[in-house]
């Protein structure tokens, strides 16, 4: 059972990497993600998901540094954008968000979203990385059971994690069980469905069961069934609400109520209708 904020699941080739981490999209470069990535920090947070896309890797960077926690003690993901894809432009595009965030190394790279044609010469960028220790782990994002396979038919290094999006109403069964298969770590994104699953009944009442938020019910099921999770907020108060999902465990019965509000509903793109 994961009974603290700062529990670790162990990827594939050892690395460990919590649970829960802040997640910073749509969170301004400059004061706004220096203080929502400092206030997570101060709550105990040891993971931070970030990517080129989000413009504030600079900000993260900063806060970090402020924070004076050791470099091992926190879990730092930036991915490499899609225009970036290849095999030089992915090696370049990882030194500026390196630079960027002001770290000597990075603890998950991923390949952002699969782009057909250029992700397998992406991926050997991210093994060249990788096996130079500039990076503790490589993973892919957006990647369906068959970009997977494909992947996989050629990879010297399996992916330690796949990003994807997930939440009640979107539980990815069949994806989640093939990356249990392949020791390949699931993470949820967009795992409060932004805002939109939280007042379904169903959910509701196991809030009130628990005397917790539905917010807090949706993570903890995310948690249950062995998903990373990275909410996204820039309050203060929702920030500590979404990490205190530590004092409570939902019953199998609950876990199988909250999975079955599924209907393949995505907020985001679909990873093979995508505008790359
Ligand atoms: N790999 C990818 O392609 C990809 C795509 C999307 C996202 N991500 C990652 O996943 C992270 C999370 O996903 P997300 O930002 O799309 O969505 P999310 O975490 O599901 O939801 C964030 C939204 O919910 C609100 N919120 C947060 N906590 C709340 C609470 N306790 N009660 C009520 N509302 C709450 C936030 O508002 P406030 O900020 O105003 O509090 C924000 O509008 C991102 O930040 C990013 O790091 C990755």
């Amino acid at each position: 059972m994961i009974q603290h904020i700062a529990d670790t699941t162990t990827l594939n080739n050892g690395v460990k990497m919590p649970w829960l981490g802040l997640g910073v999209y749509k969170t301004t470069e400059g004061q706004e993600v220096r203080q929502a990535v400092s206030t997570a920090l101060a709550q105990g947070y040891r993971s931070i998901d970030t990517a080129a896309l989000y413009g504030n890797e600079r900000g993260v960077g900063e806060a970090l540094k402020a924070s004076e926690l050791s470099r091992d003690s926190v879990f730092v993901t930036t991915k490499v954008w899609n225009s970036e894809q290849g095999y030089e432009s992915t090696l370049r595009a990882f030194e500026d968000s390196r630079q960027r965030l002001g770290l000597e190394f990075i603890d998950l790279y991923l390949i952002h979203w699969p782009v057909k044609g250029k992700f397998k010469d992406t991926w050997n960028a991210l093994e060249k990385l990788y096996n130079e220790g500039r990076v503790r782990a490589i993973g892919v994002s957006n990647f369906q059971i068959h970009h997977l396979e494909e992947l996989l038919s050629q990879a010297k290094v399996v992916p330690a994690v796949n990003q994807v999006e997930y939440h009640p109403r979107l539980t990815q069964e069949d994806l989640r069980l093939y990356c249990r298969k392949h020791n390949i770590q699931m993470e949820a994104w967009s795992p409060l469905m932004r805002g939109q699953v939280l007042t379904h009944p169903v959910v509701e009442e196991i809030s009130r069961k628990y005397g917790k938020t539905s917010a807090q019910v949706v993570l903890r099921w995310e948690l249950e069934q062995q998903v990373v999770t990275i909410p996204k907020s820039v309050h203060p108060n929702r920030i500590a609400e979404n990490a205190n999902l530590f004092d409570f465990a939902l019953n199998p019965q609950e876990i199988a109520q909250i999975s079955n509000l599924n209907e393949n509903h995505r907020v985001g793109p679909n990873p093979d209708d995508f505008e790359f």
